[in-house]
């Protein structure tokens, strides 16, 4: 009945050429919504919390909602990780504190500089049972407060991957191939694609390696209609193709990072309500059709993107 770290998850999903979905948390409903798709499916899930969601919600009451829901669904592997861990102290933080898993992103920094921080957090997490990923390559888009135009991004060089990963002993490696964070990834008119070339490279230099895919929302156009008929303005959302992603989750791309689309569908369900019926000032009136939407997001990841419906029975029992 505890929270398991990711090793066996991506060998599993590695071998059986799907991915596991890692979704942002930041509250309570959030939580649920993931979960009970997970449950339901009978799919290993990645629960992550950035450092905006840590100072939001306080990380406490974080890794007590997760713990929550582990004692609903004892037999649901979750692994709770830290998602773009900014230095050592908050990954520190979050070993100390439950996380089964961190991610030190040193990624703005030099090649050497990100070794020698990702190798100090390697030595501490895996001194404590906890798994690291790093990052090599830039992302375009925001995430807390630091914004990363699209001209600062760099796709990852392959060259750099195995020294990277020896030198640090790192356990998976996010690497950066036209995916960005954000409901604003390409731009309208032109035809997104992903550098499946770089991939490719990457895989042909570290086989068997688990590799993790950020900033991989897909923008579902049925929310970001939902959200503009209900008042909001979106305008120019795209993201990720599908079928990319799902080419991607056949690979050695073992993680799968989507937060944007579940902040969709719970603004989705909570203008939809207010617009439906004005008179509504129960929070738990709209924010349970925000859940149900996130809930249905993560049903269809699991099921028609991920393929990893089925595959928690597979897992060892904790
Ligand atoms: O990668 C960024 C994630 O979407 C988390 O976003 O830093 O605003 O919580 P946040
Ligand atoms: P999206 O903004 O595409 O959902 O990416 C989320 C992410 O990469 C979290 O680390
Ligand atoms: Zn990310």
């Amino acid at each position: 009945m505890s929270l398991v770290t990711t090793t066996e998850m991506f060998k599993k999903a590695y071998e059986g050429g799907y991915a596991i979905g890692a979704f942002n948390i930041n509250n309570m409903e959030i939580v649920q919504g993931i979960t009970e798709a997970a449950h339901e499916l009978d799919s290993p899930i990645i629960l992550q919390a950035s450092k905006g969601a840590r100072a939001y919600a306080n990380s406490i009451y974080l890794v007590k909602l997760v713990e929550g829901a582990l004692g609903l669904y004892p037999d649901l592997p979750i692994a709770l990780h830290l998602d773009h861990g900014p230095d050592f102290e908050t990954c520190k933080d979050c070993i100390d504190s439950g996380f089964t898993s961190v991610m030190i992103d040193a990624s703005g920094e030099a090649f050497e500089k990100n070794i020698e921080i990702t190798s100090k957090v390697v030595e501490y997490a895996h001194a404590h049972g906890v798994v690291v990923e790093a990052e090599l390559g830039t992302l375009a888009g925001v995430e807390d407060d630091v914004n990363v135009s699209a001209e600062d991004s760099s796709y990852t060089n392959p060259e750099d991957v195995e020294e990277f990963v020896n030198k640090t002993g790192v356990d998976s490696l996010a690497i950066a191939i036209g995916t960005s964070h954000g409901a604003y990834k390409f731009k309208p008119g032109t035809k997104p694609q992903l550098r499946f070339d770089i991939l490719e490279e990457v895989t042909r230099r570290l086989p068997g390696f688990p590799i993790v895919l950020h900033g991989a929302s897909s923008v579902p156009q049925e929310y970001v209609k939902i959200i503009n008929a209900n008042g909001g303005a979106l305008q120019d959302a795209i993201g990720v193709p599908e079928d990319q992603l799902r080419q991607a989750a056949r690979s050695a791309v073992c993680k799968i990072n989507i937060d944007s689309d579940l902040r969709l569908g719970m603004t989705a369900g909570i203008r939809q309500t207010f617009i439906k019926d004005p008179s509504v000032f129960d929070p738990r009136g709209y924010l349970k059709v925000g859940r149900q939407y996130v809930k249905d997001i993560v049903s269809h990841k699991i099921k028609d993107v991920l393929g990893s419906n089925g595959a928690s029975s597979q897992l060892e029992k904790r």
